[in-house]
């Protein structure tokens, strides 16, 4: 065997007969004939189709799943994936596999029950190699605009967002909480970086089981000093444009495995998205679909869906009802009732992708609102401090990338998105 070993895409794209190649990896597919075994051969960069004569004993003893070394001469052959076959003449089998326990139709259930070998599917390795494409792109969209890198503890004496969905962590003698959002501790961290962003694990006590929900999931925030609203949702707009470009750069492949319309992310990546209000939404699903909100209500599931399906591509939501938002959105100036602050919403059903807001620079108020809700204001006299010495208008937003690579796949659930998914009723393994 030689010792150079080929990534399997790049043995295929030698495309040429009799040149000798070595590969290694696990077995994907295994048939056998009367006088030929068929092994198709799987790497993290793809899969190439290999055959032994019937007489080949390692060839013979192998499993779905073994890991194995193979050799032999590139062969066209128009039926192989990929164009070309590796006519074999050795087999090692590395490691043995049992009989491997996922076979065809089996339940969504049973394969997150057994997810720690499902993830190498030939499915969840292209979503991987996506989710990995995006958060690429993240860090490429903010370094190339002169944001800094800004990491926030995970830890926290506080709420960002609802002390109704805090994971509680004892704490030595004390209790303190799994992050909600890196956002209060990234308002303090713009009076030094001006601009910052971060990718990172987030923390949920959601009671929803809904498809787009997690209790553990990564979210990349930006905030900068000196946005404003209208600014801020142009940024994120062209973030999400950015990586959807990226994703048709470096992914084709993935989608196709995934069976995604490559044309329909080429219109999300290339259409602008429109800017509306939250009473001109409101407007839209009452003439549209007959639909009577009640303005100050949320947008729920079924709105959000039907505004992604008006648009066809993602659209930014703003003014939302102050009531209804978190404390530290400010009120419109003109308008108090509503607050400076905005969604964005896909189409196709994955509904809310990003959310933010201006921040508020008022102390008293946000402190008022804190009240209001029933939270204690003392841990967060920190925050408050940041009013007091030079403060500035300031915006930021989040953006959940499992919804986001949800989205871009195609797939129906964000469990697909991470690798080893967490809600209320699934945390093993
Ligand atoms: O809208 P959210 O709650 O916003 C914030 O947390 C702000 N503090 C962010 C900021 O302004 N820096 O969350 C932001 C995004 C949502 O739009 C959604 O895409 C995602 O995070 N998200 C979730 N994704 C999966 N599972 C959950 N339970 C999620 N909750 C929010
Ligand atoms: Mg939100």
């Amino acid at each position: 065997m030689p010792e150079k070993f080929l990534p399997i895409k790049e043995a295929l794209t030698l495309a040429k007969e009799g040149k000798k190649v070595a590969v290694r990896g696990w077995v994907y597919r295994k048939r056998e004939l009367k006088e030929k075994i068929f092994i198709v051969v799987r790497d993290s960069s793809g899969i190439i189709q290999a055959v032994f004569p019937s007489s080949d004993k390692q060839a013979e003893k192998v499993t779905i799943e073994s890991s194995v070394k193979l050799s032999g001469a590139l062969k066209k052959d128009e039926r192989a994936p990929g164009g070309f076959e590796i006519s074999g003449t050795k087999l090692e089998i590395v490691g043995l596999a049992e009989i491997f326990p996922i076979g065809k139709d089996l339940s969504d259930e049973f394969l997150l029950d057994v997810r720690h070998l499902w993830l190498r599917s030939r499915h969840l390795t292209a979503i991987l190699k996506i989710r990995h494409t995006v958060v690429g792109a993240i860090h490429e969209f903010f370094r190339s605009r002169g944001y800094y890198e800004f990491d926030p503890p995970i830890l926290t004496p506080t709420a960002c967002e609802g002390a109704l969905t805090l994971f509680q962590v004892k704490y030595f003698d004390e209790i303190m909480y799994l992050t909600q959002s890196w956002q209060l501790y990234a308002e303090a961290g713009i009076f030094a970086l001006e601009k910052i962003y971060d990718v990172a694990p987030t923390f949920r006590a959601e009671p929803s089981k809904t498809a787009m929900h997690l209790s553990e999931f990564w979210m990349c925030e930006m905030e900068a000093a000196w946005m404003e609203l209208a600014e801020v949702t142009e940024v994120a707009k062209d973030e999400v444009r950015s990586i959807l470009k990226k994703v048709l750069e470096e992914c084709k492949d993935e989608l196709k495995v995934l069976g995604r319309d490559v044309k329909l992310i080429e219109k999300y990546a290339r259409e602008p998205y429109k800017t509306i209000t939250y009473t001109e939404a409101l407007k839209i699903l009452k003439e549209k679909y007959k639909m009577k909100i009640e303005w100050g209500k949320d947008l729920r599931t079924k709105e959000e869906e039907l505004l992604g399906e008006h648009f066809g591509v993602p659209v930014v939501i703003t003014h939302y009802p102050k009531e209804i938002m978190a404390f530290y959105k400010p009120r419109d100036p003109k308008d108090p009732k509503v607050a400076l602050c905005f969604d964005m919403i896909a189409p196709e059903g994955y509904r809310e992708i990003v959310g933010g807001s201006e921040r508020s620079t008022d102390a008293e108020q946000m402190k008022h609102d804190l009240k209001k809700k029933g939270a204690g204001t003392g841990d967060y006299e920190w925050y408050f401090d940041l009013r007091k010495y030079g403060s500035v208008p300031h915006s930021g937003y989040g953006l959940g990338l499992e919804r986001v690579v949800a989205w871009i796949c195609g797939i129906k659930d964000v469990k697909d998105a991470i690798s080893f998914p967490r809600t209320m009723k699934r945390f093993k393994p």
